[in-house]
């Protein structure tokens, strides 16, 4: 009986490949992180296709290898088909098709937010209905999942992504690139009342999200400031947290109410920061919301969510095919 789910993402900056099996979770997983962006702070799309080109293969081979099967033993691939970066998503779309079409393997188009959100079924229970917030450098969106494959988009970021707040505010610090996790470090040392930064759509009544105020806010602040001590890089970088935590904590407690859901989901490269984590626990659990997130290998891009979500879609009876193609934005639709 074949119970394994071969999982591709390439859909920005990681080259990812992985084995899920519906009954043991994760079999293997490996992503291969793309280092030579760092020098131009920031995720260049033409070095990150040539790099899919170069990794893919070997990553899928060692995978193969480690999971202890051919071809022949796989139940169906998954692959992200969108939204991100057309040239990355091709190399990984280009290869799935071969990869099904030569061997007669069933294959699904995965769509990057439906993988970040089943990254929490990848290592327990996923409890529906559940709200989740997907929160990463490309996307900053609340969605009530009524059950696997049945989504309802409750809001999101009219401009930057909230993980792209913190990349551009690491780099006004003169921090290193990715900005978040540099941030949230030197925020450990600083005080997140020291500077009063705007949280964007605070007072809409609606569960959108604004980072571009806060981005112009620091940037302002930060030259009006002059030479920046070492206490000042952390106090600016603690208030700026603060603002971008409160504001996603605020509009997921206004996203919760008048729903079902009773669980509560992080999802999203920065899930991994600590006082998101704790903000939301501190404020959701009261309400009576159980939260969680997944470990930090699954918080950020990765192939084992993809596998985990073509296992759902593929044991659905949906096929896709050779006409599969690649979309840079759109929204996540349900297919239940
Ligand atoms: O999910 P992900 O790996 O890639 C995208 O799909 O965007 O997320 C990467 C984003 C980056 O913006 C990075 O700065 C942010 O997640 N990030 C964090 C932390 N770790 C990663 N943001 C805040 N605190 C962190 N600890
Ligand atoms: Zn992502």
């Amino acid at each position: 009986m074949r119970e394994l789910y071969l999982g591709i993402e390439t859909s920005c900056d990681d080259t990812s490949c992985a084995l899920y099996s519906p009954g043991r979770g994760v079999v293997v997983h490996r992503t291969a992180a793309q280092l030579d962006h760092r020098i131009y702070g920031g995720v260049v799309p033409e070095i990150a296709s040539r790099s899919h080109m170069k990794t893919l293969l070997p990553l899928y081979e060692t995978v193969m290898k480690e999971g202890g099967i051919d071809l022949d033993g796989l139940a169906g691939i998954g692959v992200t088909h969108g939204p991100g970066l057309t040239g990355s998503l091709l190399v990984g779309l280009s290869f799935a098709k071969a990869l099904s079409y030569g061997n007669s393997i069933p294959l699904v188009g995965v769509h990057h937010l439906e993988g970040h959100i089943l990254a929490n079924a990848l290592e327990g229970d996923f409890e529906t209905p559940a709200l989740v917030l997907v929160v990463s450098g490309g996307h900053t969106q609340l969605i009530l999942t009524e059950e696997i494959g049945c989504y309802r988009f409750m809001g999101g970021t009219r401009d930057d992504a909230a993980g792209e707040a913190f990349d551009k505010i690491g780099k006004l610090l003169g921090l290193p690139f990715p900005g978040g996790p540099a941030v949230e470090r030197e925020a450990k040392g600083g005080d997140p009342h020291a500077f009063d930064f705007p949280m964007g759509l605070r007072h809409s009544g609606m569960c959108d999200f604004s980072f571009s105020g806060l981005k112009t806010a620091v940037r302002l602040e930060v030259e009006s400031l002059g030479k920046l001590t070492p206490q000042l890089v952390r106090d600016v970088a603690a208030s700026s947290q603060e603002a971008i935590v409160q504001i996603l904590v605020e509009k997921s407690e206004l996203a919760a109410q008048g729903t079902k859901a009773r669980r509560f989901y992080l999802a999203g490269g920065v899930a991994a920061n600590g006082r998101l984590r704790d903000c939301m626990k501190e404020r959701l659990e009261p309400r009576g919301l159980d939260v969680s997130w997944p470990a930090v290998e699954y918080c950020t891009d990765n192939a084992a969510m993809i596998a985990c979500a073509a296992s759902h879609q593929i044991q659905a009876g949906r096929r896709g095919g050779l006409a599969l193609n690649t979309f840079s934005r759109g929204e996540l639709a349900s297919w239940r």
